[in-house]
């Protein structure tokens, strides 16, 4: 039986995550936030506001930066209804210890946009590079972690299996490491492209791990992706 699609979203929504949330998603250290961090496909998310306020040095890359903020808050509201709506209709599918109800969600998106827009607004030339996966404008090594959130896998219906090859190999150019998170897609299903990826890394040499993180909403969402050169 065709299960019935519960998010009915057009594309791929600008929604963003605070840094509580990517340390939980990437299980980080302060070790990991030392040295240069990009975050790929970072939308809205506070994560490279709040974390470089703390002293880290986090580049944040988007397609969406080609936009100014009030833009991007416009698309924000744009896509509000659609994933309230999902969350509602889906929310057996989740593990709200986290978050309690999706007002919370709701809650907790917009003060990451927030808290982006004003960084936005005085970082946008510093932080925010206009640049979509699978080609990045940076230099080889030029970091020593990539992380995406909520992009590669969770997406996997729009984005092919060489898509995510190749967009893996881009970020493991330009950094020594990269993680990934979540590893299903948005029906909450393990991603059919996690074990080609795998199998392709592995003949690569690139050192492939499924590593367990102190986060889980989509259920059983409870492990990164861990590649290293
Ligand atoms: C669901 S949001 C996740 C935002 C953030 N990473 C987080 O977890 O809070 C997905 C983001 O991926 C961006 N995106 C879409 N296609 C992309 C591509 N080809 N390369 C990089 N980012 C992309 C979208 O613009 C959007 O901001």
């Amino acid at each position: 039986m065709e299960m019935e699609q519960e998010f009915r979203l057009d594309g791929i929504v600008p929604w963003g995550r605070r840094l509580w949330e990517y340390r939980a998603f990437f299980a980080l250290e302060e070790a990991d936030l030392r040295h240069a961090v990009l975050d790929v496909g970072a939308g809205p998310s506070s994560f490279a506001a709040e974390a470089s306020a703390a002293g880290a040095r986090v580049t944040a890359a988007d397609p969406l930066y080609a936009l100014p903020g009030k833009a991007i808050a416009q698309r924000f509201e744009e896509t509000r209804g659609a994933m309230m709506e999902g969350l509602r209709q889906a929310r057996y599918r989740f593990r709200w210890s986290h978050y309690g109800s999706p007002d919370t969600i709701e809650k907790i998106r917009r003060e990451a946009l927030a808290l982006f827009l004003a960084d936005y607004g005085r970082e946008a030339a510093r932080r925010y590079v206009e640049a979509s996966l699978p080609r990045l404008p940076f230099a080889d090594n030029a970091f020593c972690l990539a992380l995406s959130s909520h992009l590669l896998f969770l997406y996997g219906d729009d984005l092919d299996f060489a898509f995510h090859i190749e967009a893996l190999r881009e970020l493991l150019r330009v950094a020594e490491e990269v993680r990934v998170f979540p590893l299903v897609n948005l029906d909450g299903r393990p991603s059919s492209h996690l074990p080609g990826v795998l199998a392709q890394f592995a003949r690569d040499g690139i050192r492939a791990e499924l590593v367990p993180v102190p986060y889980e909403f989509q259920k059983g969402a409870t492990k990164m992706l861990r590649l290293r050169r």
